[in-house]
């Protein structure tokens, strides 16, 4: 059985003989999470493949459910979802209750805040501690209210929704796909046109799905890095088959293993390779990575790859802050490879970091100090003077953030002792069978 976030769960890494054999991770959270919005918000059967049946996706579809769709699993990762459609949701009974998930309580944010309902939000201790304005600033411009919150607008929070939102034209102040993601999703409810301008784009799968569920969005570039999406607001969408593909952010760990692991040779299967994901890949190649895109193809309407992955010498190199939205969960186990590179890695811009499931800037730092890893934190950019190893030994705190535990329990794959992390519970958020796959490929776990 995996852990769950509900069980505290120490785990201990230590250097494994080479990685080797083929893997296919669990789907993409983000696609995962949208799955189950877009099939609430159509009326009739929306049919989902290679869902990741992470906690985190489990607490989006029972919120789903409180807002009126019918769920049901069918398979391994098949699922079919009965919406109500724009415009027929209902307001819940009890809170809507997402875990440690971000994505899915500031998303169901934007769906409720452009209904009129009201609709309690809560979550985990995690989930509580983190900033909720950043996409409540849009939605009460577009006529949300909050009716109770905790302090500074986060949860737990009562949201009354509008019957008929205001279309807005937003700019959003943070690169966030979440941010980016509610106002659209309130959007869809508005008459007439709902504008996101983005300053550096972000992960696009809310604009990729409203188009494939049949609304009219329109993308076009802005300044040097940004974008700009126009949504047409009450589109009636149709349900659509959606097949999700293996997620780029949980095929980092056993990736990064393999690179640092001597020996290692392995195939990670059908990994989603949007430009707007992949800058850990493109990050590693700088490093000199051994990365070998096999098979690329169209899976469900997104490019995929076989990733052959080898163990490489890494060297160090200076990773640029506009880089930050397409790897953003990427760094705890980047930092862990700057470890085994040789040479200084300088991860500019990483603000964004320390308002994560954890403060993942804090807690990689002391992950790495924990394990002999010298590094250095300058503002908002980390340092990591990597030697090709890392002493380990050390106990790190994973703060409930699943990249945390596993970051650092592919550290202690290739590091000189055993590194522990404290809970390995909430890797079942994200990745549920990130310990059995990895002992499959030859990790030493214990
Ligand atoms: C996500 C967006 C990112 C990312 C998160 C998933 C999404 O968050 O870190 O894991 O699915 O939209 P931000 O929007 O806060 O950058």
């Amino acid at each position: 059985m995996s852990a769950s976030p509900d069980q505290i769960v120490p785990l201990s890494a230590s250097r494994s003989r080479g990685l080797a054999g083929r893997v296919r991770v669990p789907g993409d959270k983000s696609i995962s999470h949208r799955s189950m919005i877009f099939g609430l918000l159509s009326v009739g059967e929306t049919t989902v493949e290679g869902l990741l049946e992470g906690a985190d996706v489990l607490a989006t579809a029972e919120a789903c459910r409180k807002l009126g769709a019918t769920i049901e699993r069918v398979g391994e990762g098949a699922w079919r979802i009965r919406g109500v459609g724009v415009g027929g949701l209902l307001s819940p009974e009890s809170a809507l209750d997402f875990g440690n998930a971000g994505t899915g309580a500031r998303l169901m944010m934007g769906v409720v805040a452009g209904h009129g309902i009201t609709a309690s939000f809560d979550g985990d201790a995690s989930l509580r501690k983190r900033p909720m304005m950043r996409v409540l600033t849009p939605l009460l411009r577009m006529g949300a209210e909050i009716v109770s919150s905790a302090e500074g607008g986060r949860l737990p929070l009562v949201l009354r929704g509008a019957a008929d939102p205001v279309p807005i034209t937003y700019e959003t102040p943070v690169a966030s796909a979440q941010v980016k993601s509610a106002v659209l999703l309130a959007g869809i409810n508005a008459p007439g046109r709902t504008t996101v301008i983005e300053a550096e784009a972000t992960r696009d799968h809310t604009e990729r799905m409203l188009a494939h569920f049949g609304a009219e969005v329109t993308v076009t570039p802005h300044g040097d890095h940004g974008r700009r999406i126009v949504l047409q607001g009450r589109p009636e969408l149709r349900p659509s088959p959606i097949v999700v593909p293996a997620d780029p952010s949980s095929a980092a760990f056993p990736l990064v293993a393999a690179l640092i692991v001597p020996g290692s040779d392995i195939v990670i299967e059908g990994v989603m390779m949007n430009p707007l994901r992949i800058g850990l890949i493109t990050t590693l190649k700088e490093m000199g990575a051994d990365i070998v895109e096999l098979d690329r193809r169209v899976e469900g309407g997104e490019d995929v790859a076989d990733l052959r992955v080898r163990h490489s010498a890494l060297k160090g190199v200076d990773v640029p802050a506009e880089r930050a939205p397409s790897m953003i969960d990427e760094y705890p186990v980047l930092a862990v490879a700057a470890a085994f590179a040789s040479g200084e890695t300088r991860m500019n811009g990483l603000d964004e970091l320390r308002v994560k499931e954890s403060d993942r800037l804090a807690a990689v730092a002391a992950g790495l100090a924990a394990n002999g890893v010298d590094h250095r934190i300058e503002g908002n950019d980390l340092i990591v003077a990597g030697t090709e190893r890392a002493k380990g030994g050390g106990l790190v705190a994973t703060h409930m953030d699943h990249r945390i535990a596993m970051a650092f329990l592919v550290m202690g794959l290739a590091s000189d002792k055993p590194v522990t992390v404290d809970d390995t519970g909430f890797i079942a958020t994200s990745f549920p069978v990130f310990v059995p796959m990895m002992r499959g490929l030859g990790a030493e776990f214990a």
